[in-house]
């Protein structure tokens, strides 16, 4: 199955980037606010869906206008009641856990806030329960809001609980890690682990409104910034040229420290754009919500044979990525130079471009054929045809598979 390159769907007049400067209720826009204690930039990205359109937020010191955009009609679709309960870890809360608070009280919610420990292995039905026992304490209604306040773990949980508790209250997504931002906050995926499979119980449920302030970047462990960062390259490739030669033209790519804020506000904002283009187009993973997972295929394979240890997800991607290219190169559908430059950029991401010397090989193709993503015992791969192009397929031999995993080899 080929899907449709980002050209054709283009043409077919896609929501793209520079459509945000046109959006008719005027978000949208970046533009400055002026107050008295700070001039922040903004830029309102809306994501519209059948049931209802949502704003993405990007602005830098943003998380003290929460509260008051949850309160703006102009910007929510529905009018949140009082209650509103922060779901966080302690990791996050002792640096960005009181600012938001005090906004939301300050805006006239009813705020408490309930912690669950940090880390993926607390992604479990387990905690879910935890945050009903809470709210049920709290007597959160029909109308009270879950408000994620962390990176991907507590965003997928929060939503699930939100998509849950009562059949559904208000749900809002506060991402602090770069892989929030730019990927688990927008799309509206949330769940929890099962003891034998990462995300094998879930829903679909969208935020009613996403704030991304990227200032909290600045205490993510610098492995956490990398991680982030393959899922931006990974927009770049799929689907924003500009947004590739973009992150090409910065000296740094590999720490929150040497990107200059507006560059990074700009990559923040053109890959949730990316992301909210292809969600919207694709709310339910029918077809090109597919293209979300170009480096997945092998990436996800090498995360669980090196038994989600010895890589992080974004290093797994990067590898994924790169094996991706090696195959789109050897069926003539890439440009060499293409792939080239591709490496070079996750290189100089500080992201892993080579094999360990030990990895088995011969284990990928067993891990392929179980992954959750296989149809009909078909791999699917999404390749590149050229920078911000790819095409869909399950047509890959299997030694262009293992060609491409040998040439990654460390000597
Ligand atoms: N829903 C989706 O569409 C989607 C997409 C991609 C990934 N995910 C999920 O997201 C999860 C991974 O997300 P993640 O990479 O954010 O991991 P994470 O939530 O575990 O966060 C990584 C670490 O960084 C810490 N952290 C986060 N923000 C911080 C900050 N600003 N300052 C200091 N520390 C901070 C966290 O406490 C954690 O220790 C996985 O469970 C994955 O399945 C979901
Ligand atoms: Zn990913």
């Amino acid at each position: 199955m080929d899907g449709p390159s980002r050209k054709q769907l283009w043409d077919a007049g896609t929501t793209h980037f520079a459509k945000i400067f046109s959006d008719r209720r005027g978000f949208g826009k970046a533009h400055w606010q002026g107050s008295s204690r700070v001039s922040m930039q903004q830029t309102f990205i809306p994501v519209p869906l059948p049931q209802q359109t949502y704003q993405i937020a990007i602005a830098s010191g943003g998380l003290t206008q929460l509260g008051p955009w949850l309160q703006d009609r102009s910007l929510q679709s529905a009018r949140l009641g009082q209650k509103v309960l922060i779901v966080s870890n302690p990791q996050i809360w002792k640096h960005y856990g009181e600012i938001v608070q005090d906004s939301l009280a300050k805006a006239g919610f009813q705020v408490e806030h309930f912690l669950l420990p940090a880390g993926e292995r607390y992604k479990t039905p387990r905690s879910i329960q935890k945050i009903y026992d809470y709210a049920l304490n709290f007597k959160l209604e029909r109308s009270s809001t879950l408000v994620a306040l962390g990176g991907g773990v507590i965003g997928d949980m929060t939503g699930f609980a939100a998509a849950t508790w009562l059949r559904g209250i208000h749900f809002v997504q506060v991402p602090t890690s770069l892989l929030a931002m730019v990927d688990a906050s927008i799309g509206g995926k949330t769940g929890v682990n099962h003891p034998q499979g990462k995300n094998l119980i879930g829903a679909f449920y969208q935020p009613r409104f996403v704030l991304i302030d990227p200032d909290t970047l600045k205490t993510l462990a610098r492995r956490e910034f990398r991680a982030g960062m393959a899922e931006v390259i990974k927009y770049g490739v799929i689907w924003d040229l500009e947004l590739f030669e973009q992150l090409e033209g910065c000296d740094r790519t590999d720490q929150y420290r040497y990107l200059p804020s507006q560059i990074l506000t700009e990559i923040l904002t053109r890959s949730a754009q990316a992301k909210a283009d292809v969600v919207t187009q694709d709310e339910k993973e029918a077809g090109l919500r597919a293209i979300l997972n170009y480096g997945h295929t092998i990436g996800h394979a090498i995360e669980s044979l090196t038994g989600y240890r010895r890589f992080n997800h974004g290093e797994a991607v990067a590898l994924g990525m790169v094996a991706a290219a090696d195959i789109a190169v050897q069926l003539k559908w890439w440009s060499a130079e293409d792939a080239q430059r591709q490496h070079q950029l996750i290189q100089k991401t500080g992201l892993p471009t080579a094999l360990p010397a030990d990895f088995a090989i011969d284990a990928v193709a067993d891990v392929l054929l179980t992954d959750k993503k296989v149809k009909d015992g078909k791999v699917r791969f999404i390749l590149p045809t050229q920078l911000g192009e790819v095409k869909i397929t399950d047509q890959v031999p299997g030694e262009v598979i293992v060609n491409a995993l040998k040439g990654m080899k460390a000597s």
